[in-house]
């Protein structure tokens, strides 16, 4: 089943101003469906959760079927999954729930590769308890994340690997489920930053074996809303900081006061967008793991095209040399500073990101961060070949 971002583009309202949105992997822009599904709950009529009243039951089953559609995107189970303003509060509630069982001398593991998002809460988490931070390296050539470099980074006072499951610059796709075998094998928990990776590929993160999984709604096409998947008995086991007057019970103990109801309405509709882009049969996850196969496979033979056609261009240097990465140049163009190369770029109506993107370990490894870092296109779902053809041309001309 083949998938084209053309039988779609017409469901997103913002894509009919004719600029060429290749700023996906900083936020994605919604389908009429999401923006319908927003406003419709508060049509309705929201009240918040555990009253007597229908609006208040009404919450509960947007609720309830937004953690549905997050398992169903990442392969977990509704009891295993929460919700939060963003990735980055996420992981610092987790990171520091779990810090509380730490001592000195523990351990943790970050990487070099991971956007910050995924270093900055470890690294304070292990101040707090007096735990030792270790890094996991990048193949600054490659772009590559070594998995065998953990069997020499782990040992018995390991408590935590942190590790993206996609770059947000170089598009690098760890081997996770090699890192999680190694984790588990020395007793440490898994912490996989899903947020790049889950727009591109189908997820399942049994078979990537991550305990804790986060992904972001705002790069799947849904509202700013994050959200983490986890083995329910996990979460129930973790004692996150709360109110005294708040439920004891998982996964609702981990959302701290009252959720964007409405914004959960706009999850739902959106993991429904991702199920629906090719047609399929079988239950949601089935159409969505059809779904994003699909996707993934037009996006591998567009980006494929985008990097060839960069890395042909006497004056671009594209960083990174993996060919299986999810859509993502990341570039710099010799005269010209990343944010001039995304001035021109956006006059002649194309959105690209310059600067470090949050992927501040990686950019200083690369040498890149005291001089605007570097250029950044991606694809989302919606972008096609006349996109990327529009950055091609501008690129080529400077
Ligand atoms: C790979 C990655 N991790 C984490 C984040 C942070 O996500 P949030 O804005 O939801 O905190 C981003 C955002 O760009 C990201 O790309």
């Amino acid at each position: 089943m083949s998938f084209h971002p053309d039988q779609i583009r017409s469901q997103y309202p913002a894509l009919q101003n004719g600029v060429a949105w290749l700023d996906g992997a900083a936020g994605t822009q919604v389908p009429t469906s999401v923006i319908e599904a927003i406003a419709g709950a508060y049509r309705h009529g929201i009240g918040n959760t555990g009253g007597a009243f229908p609006a208040s039951h009404y919450s509960e089953q947007i609720q309830w079927g937004a953690r549905e559609a997050v398992a169903d995107l990442v392969g977990g189970v509704a009891e295993g999954v929460f919700f939060a303003q963003s990735a980055t509060t996420i992981t610092y509630h987790i990171s520091r729930t779990l810090a509380q069982g730490w001592v000195a001398g523990d351990e943790v593991i970050v990487s070099r590769l991971d956007h910050d998002s995924n270093v900055r809460p470890w690294i304070h988490a292990a101040e707090s308890a007096g735990a030792t931070v270790r890094w996991a390296e990048i193949d600054l050539e490659t772009g590559d994340l070594p998995a065998d470099q953990y069997k020499e980074l782990v040992n018995g006072r390991t408590k935590v690997i942190a590790v993206t499951a996609a770059s947000n610059v170089l598009g690098t796709k760890p081997d996770i489920s090699r890192i999680a075998e190694i984790a588990h094998s020395a007793g440490a928990l898994i912490y996989v930053d899903g947020v790049h990776a889950t727009p591109h590929f189908p997820i399942d993160i049994d078979a990537m074996s991550a305990d804790f999984y986060v992904t972001s709604a705002y790069k799947w096409q849904g509202p700013h809303i994050a959200a983490l998947a986890a083995d329910p008995k996990l979460l129930q086991s973790l004692t996150p900081r709360k109110l005294a007057s708040s439920t004891p019970d998982s996964p609702n103990k981990y959302e701290l006061g009252t959720p964007p109801f409405a914004d959960l309405a706009g999850v739902s509709a959106a993991v429904d967008h991702m199920a629906g882009l090719v047609a399929g049969t079988g239950t949601r996850r089935e159409r969505i793991t059809t779904s994003m196969t699909a996707v993934a496979a037009y996006q591998k033979a567009l980006a494929g095209h985008m990097l060839d056609s960069l890395r042909a261009m006497p004056k671009v240097h594209v960083f990174g040399k993996l060919k299986d990465k999810t859509p993502t140049a990341y570039f710099t163009v010799a005269g010209y500073e990343p944010l001039q190369v995304a001035q021109k770029l956006s006059e002649g109506g194309v959105n690209v990101w310059n600067g470090h993107n949050y992927a501040w370990e990686v950019t200083a490894a690369l040498g890149i961060r005291d001089k605007g870092s570097a250029v950044r296109a991606g694809l989302s779902l919606y972008n096609n070949e006349d996109d990327v053809e529009r950055l091609l041309k501008i690129v080529s001309a400077l």
